[in-house]
């Protein structure tokens, strides 16, 4: 086990390249399914591709990797995503529907549940079931089976999900006829996995609307594409700029999938240069002014965006009102900043943050991706030592955080815990 021991109260300076996008990685690295070969480039280097790279090696295909590039080549599949991979990885159910509609079954583990809340894939089996799939559980595994191929049909989501539009995406792009997908989540992640599958011939409409049409083909050709960057990466280095101060440039990201977040900073005082649309620079100018935020699905203000935003508001003069609408249970990371002195108080949905002048450097543990993120962004500029525990969820979703943030002069260390859990 390791920790990162923060010394904070250091302004971060010069230019910070994003990485490529976790998000986008996985559902593509899973549309290898439907292509049966593919050559990613820009693919992050994290413990959530190692799993997705993982899952698909049992399954029978082989994975190289090399930089930032992998290559995955079908050998003798079988389409079974078992518990024990699965359950590190919420985002293997997206192997689901590519099994089902190149191999016609699959047998997945069910995800179970997870620290943000209970996050059931219940839109994603409707979806199936009403493109021809018959689906039962049994044992903790969802096991799905269809006649011949799956059929296109006319869907409905109940709730703008990603991960479920990425499903019926995937499984829509090998069915029989056309699929329509109504209310479905508009994402840049879900844009960059559909241009992912238009470039092995998929035939595909609307992804970036709340209307996808898909004409299913009878099969594809390789897979060759480029991860787009990963806009929350990009967001969280804003963040840190607003806790710590100083001034950087975040580069090689669209801006403009970073809109809603960019506004609400500003909103709070942080000077945001656009000087191209892959480029900002960030400037903290005083303390910043205590900004209300939602979090609702794109184009709005992102949940993965909301500890970090947070962290951020602590600080800020004034009260902030932070509501979470996408999931039930996101505010772990609000016992660990109040133990670095934050005035928060959780009302439902709601964190009311009242800014205090600083926040001063305690140990604290990460439970989630997005919380630990948060709480090294709080670390960088609190009083004194900051140590944050359990940092292997950290590394599920950034590359070299810790590497980038002493590039630009943060005093961060990633040590051996003296915990065993
Ligand atoms: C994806 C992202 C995650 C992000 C989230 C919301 C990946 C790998 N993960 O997760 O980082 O926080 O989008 O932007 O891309 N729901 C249902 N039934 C379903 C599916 C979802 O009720 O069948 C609910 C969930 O419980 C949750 C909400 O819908 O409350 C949003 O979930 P969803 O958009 O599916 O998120 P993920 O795809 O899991």
């Amino acid at each position: 086990m390791e920790k990162f021991v923060i010394r904070g109260g250091r302004e971060l300076h010069g230019t910070v390249k994003v990485s490529g996008s976790k998000n986008a990685s996985l559902p593509i690295l899973f549309a290898s399914i439907l292509s049966g070969r593919l050559e990613l480039t820009n693919v992050p280097d994290l413990r959530d591709v190692s799993t997705t790279c993982t899952i698909l090696e049992f399954m029978g295909f082989s994975v190289e990797r090399s930089a930032d590039r992998v290559k995955v080549v079908e050998k003798e599949v079988i389409p079974e995503a078992p518990y024990e991979l699965v359950r590190t990885m919420r985002a293997s159910i997206l192997a689901l529907g590519p099994l089902l509609a190149r191999f016609g079954r699959a047998k997945v583990s069910l995800p179970g549940g997870c620290a943000i809340g209970l996050r059931p894939v219940d839109l994603h089996l409707k979806g199936l079931s009403k493109m021809g799939a018959e689906i039962e559980i049994s044992h903790g595994y969802i096991i799905a089976k269809v006649n011949g191929r799956l059929k296109g049909a006319d869907i409905t989501l109940d709730f703008p999900t990603v991960g479920g539009t990425e499903n019926l995406l995937m499984a829509a792009v090998l069915a029989e006829g056309r699929t329509v997908i109504r209310n479905a989540a508009k994402e840049p992640e879900i844009v960059d996995l559909a241009k992912a599958l238009k470039s092995a011939g998929a035939h595909i409409e609307g992804e970036g609307t709340d209307v996808i049409v898909v004409e299913g083909r009878r099969e594809l050709s390789p897979i060759s594409y480029s991860v787009m960057p990963d806009r929350i990466e990009a967001g969280t280095f804003l963040s840190a700029v607003a806790t710590a101060g100083g001034e950087i440039t975040v580069e090689d990201f669209p801006v403009e999938t970073l809109k809603t977040v960019i506004d609400k900073f500003r909103e709070a005082g942080l000077e945001i240069e656009e000087i191209s649309p892959s480029k900002v620079r960030v400037r903290k100018k005083g303390r910043l002014t205590g900004t209300d935020i939602t979090t609702q699905p794109y184009p709005g203000f992102p949940t993965d965006m909301q500890a970090q935003f947070m962290a951020a508001m602590c600080t800020a003069e004034g009260i902030s009102v932070i509501k979470e609408t996408i999931f039930e249970n996101r505010f772990m990371h609000v016992l660990e900043l109040q133990r670095m002195g934050a005035d928060l108080k959780i009302e439902g949905n709601t964190v009311v943050v009242k800014g205090v002048e600083r926040l001063t450097g305690a140990k604290v543990t990460a439970t989630d991706l997005r919380a630990s993120a948060s709480l090294v962004v709080a670390g960088l500029g609190a009083e004194n030592t900051t140590e944050v525990y359990r940092i292997y969820h950290l590394d599920r979703g950034y590359e070299r955080l810790e590497e980038k943030l002493k590039a630009l002069g943060a005093d961060i260390e990633r040590v051996p815990s003296e915990l065993s859990y």
